[in-house]
């Protein structure tokens, strides 16, 4: 049998197969990062995943950079998606939280009173963000002092204790595609000459900080990471990424996550197999997969689960259709980002189809 299809510990919960959901962000909240009920409808449905990560969340007000995305600072918010939590639950599945913060990516318009965005130094991205009044030009973010740096931290750890108390199995950092943890390891986007920029122990320095103050919150077994080597996304550099990242994960290693999560879009080399050797304890690799690619790098032993994105959005019964080897719905790009259901929980299943 595909290995796909054979269970796996990450720290102290059994996921029932290797089918992982990739977290994904589908802007259905309401503008106080609160998710409506259909959103426990949606992950259900995808409930077979052998883990569920959720769309990347707001730790904070800053944080926010992308329009109706939730956020995990709140009682309401805590509260609204406690109902996912617990339906996720009761059909037999797990779910991690994918927590995040946007930094230069964000744009005045969803910061509170409409402030300058935050980063490691004041680095504007080139491109565009959407918003509901049309695609805006990114703005030159505020450098961090040393301060708000450590409160950042805090909101991460204050964000990973609330994510327990919403009834989550754990929590995954989201230090990927050119968001906050990302541009402190950036060397485009960190110009910092304190202990947060500079040297590679420096440049991850932030990373380091925030998983050890969500560790302390909730314990290192329900604590995850990803990461994007070489990712360009969100106008990003890594000029030495090899050198970064074969730095970073053997101190990873250190800190017996339930998994690290390796998915980038740079393709120039093949990450997976270089990194794979520097990361000791569950290894989930993703972006790009399909059944074949995946049931192979499970039996070649490079990687100990394969994250699916946009293959497992459109079949919420994906793990079904590989093991039935039936066809594969196409995901509708325009219906990503939009309010409501339509292109959200109306995928229909094999059989419904
Ligand atoms: C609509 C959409 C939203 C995404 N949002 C996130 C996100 O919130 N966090 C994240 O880490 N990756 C995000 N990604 C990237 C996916 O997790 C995944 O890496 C990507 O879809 C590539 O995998 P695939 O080839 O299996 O689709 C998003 C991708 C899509 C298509």
């Amino acid at each position: 049998m595909s290995k796909l299809f054979e269970p796996i510990k990450i720290g102290n919960i059994e996921l029932k197969n290797r089918i992982i959901y990739a977290p994904m962000t589908r802007s259905r909240a309401n503008d106080e990062g609160v998710q409506p009920d259909f959103v426990a409808t949606y992950y259900v449905q995808r409930a077979s995943a052998g883990l569920l990560i959720t769309e990347a969340t707001n730790v904070s007000p800053m944080a926010k950079g992308y329009v109706r995305t939730p956020g995990i600072y709140t009682q309401e918010q805590i509260e609204s998606w406690k109902k996912v939590t617990e339906a996720v639950h009761n059909a037999g599945g797990k779910i991690f939280m994918q927590i995040f913060h946007t930094g230069r990516i964000a744009l005045p318009d969803f910061l509170p009173n409409n402030v300058q965005p935050v980063a490691p130094s004041a680095v504007k991205a080139n491109g565009q963000n959407y918003t509901d009044d049309g695609m805006k030009d990114f703005v030159e973010p505020r450098e961090l002092t040393i301060e708000e740096v450590k409160q950042t931290v805090k909101d991460f750890g204050n964000a990973a204790k609330n994510a327990i108390e919403a009834g989550f199995d754990g929590v995954e950092l989201h230090g990927a595609n050119g968001y906050l943890v990302h541009q402190f390891l950036g060397s485009n986007t960190n110009l910092r000459t304190d202990e947060y920029g500079g040297s590679f122990e420096n440049r991850a320095r932030f990373l380091f900080e925030v998983l050890n103050a969500m560790i302390a919150e909730i314990g290192s077994e329900r604590v995850s990471v990803r990461l994007s080597p070489a990712g360009q996304f969100n106008n990003m550099e890594e000029t030495d990424a090899e050198e970064l990242y074969k730095f970073i994960l053997p101190e990873l290693s250190k800190l017996n996550l339930a998994y690290f999560h390796l998915g980038t879009f740079d393709f120039s080399k093949d990450w997976h197999a270089i990194l794979r050797p520097y990361y000791k304890g569950n290894f989930f690799a993703g972006v790009g997969f399909t059944k074949e690619r995946a049931e192979k790098l499970l039996a070649e032993g490079g990687a100990d689960a394969i994250v699916f994105g946009t293959s497992f959005l459109a079949n919420p019964d994906l793990p079904a259709r590989f093991a039935n080897n039936w066809e594969l719905n196409v995901p509708d790009q325009s219906t990503f980002y939009t309010p409501g259901e339509k292109g959200y929980t109306d995928y229909p299943t094999y059989s419904q189809a």
